[in-house]
């Protein structure tokens, strides 16, 4: 089910993200950008069990601005997808600055991603790569900023040291970011390692805008703690929302409740087998034996998952799916760009 109306801009008002910052009451719950899996039904999921702002997986900008197919196929929304941030890579201001500028009426923010440590990223100058390039960073905030009137954030790791982290903090503020989000580890270090308290905590303090810290909130205590440690205006979680999609609504482990909302939202939507069994592997993480492990991994298509959940845990959607009201999934990049 889709929608093609460029002029769906007009109908779906974005939130204003600064004003969530200035009128919070208590420290904000985000839900991390995923490549293949913070998209349009994991968004909607996430919203539903506390999650205040949520982004998009990353997406390479220079691909986005020249490719109608990647357009239609990195991004889809509709009007409870909101507030949504999307996430670019880009090498400079100018792809990044085109990119925003097509993005900008569906969204409350675009982020860049200065974080991403694979390999190939750091060839292609992008991702984790801009920690050592603050100016160049500056330049895609200055001409961002320059196209579009929403929000212009970060997504950056800390330095081994961490008066470099102070100085392109101070760098990015000194053209207009208006926001931050820091992963309290270096580009080194891998995600079992833990974060560092000290780096979000400088990067909060040396900052005059709202500042997110992003590493190891797997439950609402880890957030907690993380705010009591660092002063930020709130956390960002990855690979707990992943495993607990219901995190930030107080739950310890995925309830059952959650894993039957994921179905019925990804069937409405449409799902591939390959994400659909991925995400909810992941939800099932603390609660499957290795045997049952092991059945649910040779499924592969959506049909013999289903089968699977209604023969041996009860699922039932047929109630959730009558009382939820249906929702397009609008793609407002899948027509050819009007000159
Ligand atoms: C499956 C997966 C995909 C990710 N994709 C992205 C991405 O698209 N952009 C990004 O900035 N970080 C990405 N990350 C990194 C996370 O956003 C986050 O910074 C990192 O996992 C640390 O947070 P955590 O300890 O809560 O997992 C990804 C992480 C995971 C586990």
């Amino acid at each position: 089910m889709s929608v093609e109306n460029a002029s769906l801009r007009d109908t779906m008002p974005r939130t204003d993200i600064m004003q969530l910052f200035s009128l919070r009451t208590r420290p904000l719950n985000v839900c991390a950008p995923m490549v293949r899996y913070s998209k349009l039904p994991f968004r909607e999921l996430v919203r539903r069990y506390n999650c205040d702002i949520v982004y998009t997986p990353m997406i390479l900008a220079s691909v986005f601005s020249a490719s109608q197919y990647s357009r239609e196929c990195e991004f889809s929304t509709n009007d409870l997808d909101d507030p949504v941030v999307i996430q670019f890579a880009a090498s400079n201001g100018v792809d990044l600055a085109n990119a925003a500028e097509l993005a900008a009426p569906y969204v409350s923010g675009i982020d860049i991603n200065c974080g991403c440590p694979q390999k190939w990223a750091i060839q292609e100058k992008i991702g984790s790569h801009l920690m050592s390039d603050p100016e160049t960073v500056r330049d895609m905030i200055r001409q961002t900023k320059a196209r579009v009137s929403v929000p212009c954030s970060i997504k950056i790791r800390i330095h081994r040291d961490l008066r470099e982290t102070e100085e392109f903090v101070k760098r990015a503020l000194s053209v207009g970011v208006d926001f931050i989000t820091v992963h309290g580890r270096t580009r080194r270090q891998k995600s079992t390692e833990p974060v560092n308290l000290e780096g979000m905590k400088l990067v909060k303090e040396v900052s005059t805008v709202p500042v997110l810290a992003n590493g190891d909130v797997f439950c609402v205590k880890d957030a907690d703690d993380i705010v009591a440690a660092t002063g930020v205006d709130g956390t960002m979680s990855a690979r707990g929302i992943l495993e607990n999609p219901a995190l930030f609504a107080g739950y310890d482990v995925t309830p059952w409740e959650c894993i039957e909302d994921y179905v019925d939202i990804a069937l409405s939507y449409g799902t591939n087998a390959f994400i659909f069994h991925h995400h909810l592997m992941s939800m099932f993480e603390h609660t499957m034996s290795n045997a049952e492990r092991r059945t649910f991994n040779s499924l592969t298509s959506v049909p013999s998952i289903l089968d699977h959940l209604e023969e041996h845990y009860g699922l039932n959607i047929a109630e959730k799916r009558a009382r939820r009201p249906l929702r397009p999934l609008v793609k407002p990049f899948s027509q050819p760009l009007q000159k």
